[in-house]
């Protein structure tokens, strides 16, 4: 089926909203996507409602419930990334621009085209008054992003609306174009932000350098003091709970049309690094990291300046494997820093949000459904079974507030440059999703209950 010139506008129209959640300074556009995507939903057949959230507001969108039917809670984000650094863009970030049928924007993959492609799939079979196999639930939430700060509070508000027997995500990968993707294990996250001070004010370097401690050259030391030469994270217990790959996922892995060649070709570094004994994929996908994200102090203008500035910033975050308390991996995290801080200066740590990493057996539950929705939908194609890197901190709370498990089917591909400047999603992949979306509604409606048997 090719794709309707409509949908193509509406989607571009999605991506000129800059719903930046993590500037406050892009509020109104966020809250515009919000009111746009109402009405979206709305025009699509689902009767919908906007929620106040303590942040930004989040849609949740729904299918008439039969209670013959299972239901389906398909979720995605209307927020993005800050686009930064803007000057790095070929284009504008918010004002898509279409080549070689990619199409140039902030939010592009992550997660407009992703969440889109459902909702112009939802749109095809409601069409004409029909029906969907199974009921649907659609959230769509603005703060994805900044770790779904006030969106667990709306899941147990609306438990019974979203209550639902499988959870549908397009939020993650595609190893290669054309490989159907199932992802079954996603990393969890936590972080701090780090303020050292030291000087009460930023002072002449030849007057006081030498007597009075750099805040830049503490933070600089404690950063450093993080990692141990083999690459493993120095943080005392941080590996306590890690639990070693399973042979049967290395193996795999390697099998896999992507590795280390593809992450140092899409990454653009001159090397694939990672800890002893550990490929460049399995770093990514199964273990766990500690990662700076933005380290600053002292004069950042062009030239130089003498100066002993009086504070310096980092902004750190861990990725988590299963088995990892993101809460408890804080606090070793925060002692570790104030443990290594040299002394003159005083430390504040402000911890981050967190999420636990995500891990189902591939095979369980509506598993199978979704590899054979993606066998049909990609022309008899093999899924690739894999784990990814990234975050989507909701997902455990889906298991534990409503019961069910999720199902990431990602249509992003390697190159995208999601969070990057130049993101970009292929316009094909809109027709990809709508049809995912149809063939996996119709495989999850076809399962069988599972009955309890008697025991033999
Ligand atoms: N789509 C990503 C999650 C993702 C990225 C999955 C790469 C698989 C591979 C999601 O929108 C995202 O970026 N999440 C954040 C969450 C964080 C801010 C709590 C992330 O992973 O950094
Ligand atoms: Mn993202």
């Amino acid at each position: 089926m090719s794709l309707d010139p409509r949908h193509r506008e509406d989607y571009l129209e999605f991506l000129r909203f800059a719903s930046v959640s993590t500037d406050l300074d892009h509020a109104e556009a966020t809250r515009a996507c919000a009111e746009w995507l109402r009405n979206k939903l709305k025009a699509i057949g689902l009767e919908t409602t906007l929620h106040e959230t303590k942040g930004q507001p989040a849609l949740i969108g729904r299918t008439p419930p039969d209670p013959e039917k299972k239901t389906v809670l398909i979720y995605g984000h209307y927020d993005v990334q800050p686009p930064d650094p803007v000057d790095l863009w070929t284009h504008p970030p918010f004002e898509p621009h279409i080549e070689n049928g990619l199409v140039y924007a902030r939010g592009a993959t992550d997660n407009k085209g992703q969440i889109f492609a459902h909702l112009i799939g939802l749109e095809q079979q409601l069409a004409g008054g029909r029906e969907l196999p199974v009921n649907v639930a659609v959230l769509i939430e603005g703060e994805e992003e900044i770790g779904s700060p006030n969106l667990l509070p709306l899941i147990e508000d609306k438990k019974d609306e979203l209550a639902c027997d499988v959870v549908v995500i397009s939020d993650t990968s595609m190893v290669a174009e054309g490989v159907p993707t199932f992802t079954y294990g996603l990393r969890g996250i936590c972080g701090v932000n780090v303020d050292v001070t030291g000087p009460s004010k930023d002072l002449h370097s030849g007057f006081y350098g030498g007597a009075v401690m750099n805040p830049v050259t503490a933070l600089a030391r404690m950063i450093a003091s993080l990692h141990d030469d083999d690459e493993s994270v120095a943080v005392k217990g941080f590996y306590d709970n890690v639990q070693e790959l399973a042979e049967w996922e290395r193996k795999a892995w390697a099998r896999l049309p992507a590795g280390d060649a593809t992450l140092k070709a899409e990454s653009g570094a001159p090397r694939i690094v990672g800890e002893v004994g550990y490929t460049g994929l399995e770093c990514v996908w199964g273990r766990p990291t500690c990662e700076l994200n933005g380290f600053y102090g002292g004069y950042q203008g062009p030239g130089g300046k003498t100066v002993l500035p009086s504070r310096a910033h980092a902004k750190i975050t861990c990725r988590l494997v299963p088995e990892q308390d993101p809460k408890a991996i804080t606090v070793l995290l925060s002692d570790h820093l104030k443990q290594n801080a040299p002394p003159g200066v005083k430390v504040e740590i402000t911890p981050g949000h967190g999420g636990r990493a995500y891990f189902v057996d591939p095979n369980v539950g509506y598993g199978k459904a979704a590899q054979e929705a993606l066998r049909e939908t990609f022309d008899g194609a093999d899924p690739a079974l894999i784990r990814e890197g990234g975050s989507i901190p909701i997902v455990c709370d889906f298991q534990d507030v409503l019961g069910a498990d999720t199902l990431l089917l990602g249509l992003a591909l390697p190159g995208c440059n999601m969070h990057s400047p130049d993101e970009s999603f292929p316009l094909a992949h809109l027709e990809l999703g709508a049809e995912l979306n149809a063939t996996l509604l119709a495989k999850i409606a076809a399962v069988e209950p599972v009955t309890e048997t008697s025991g033999k």
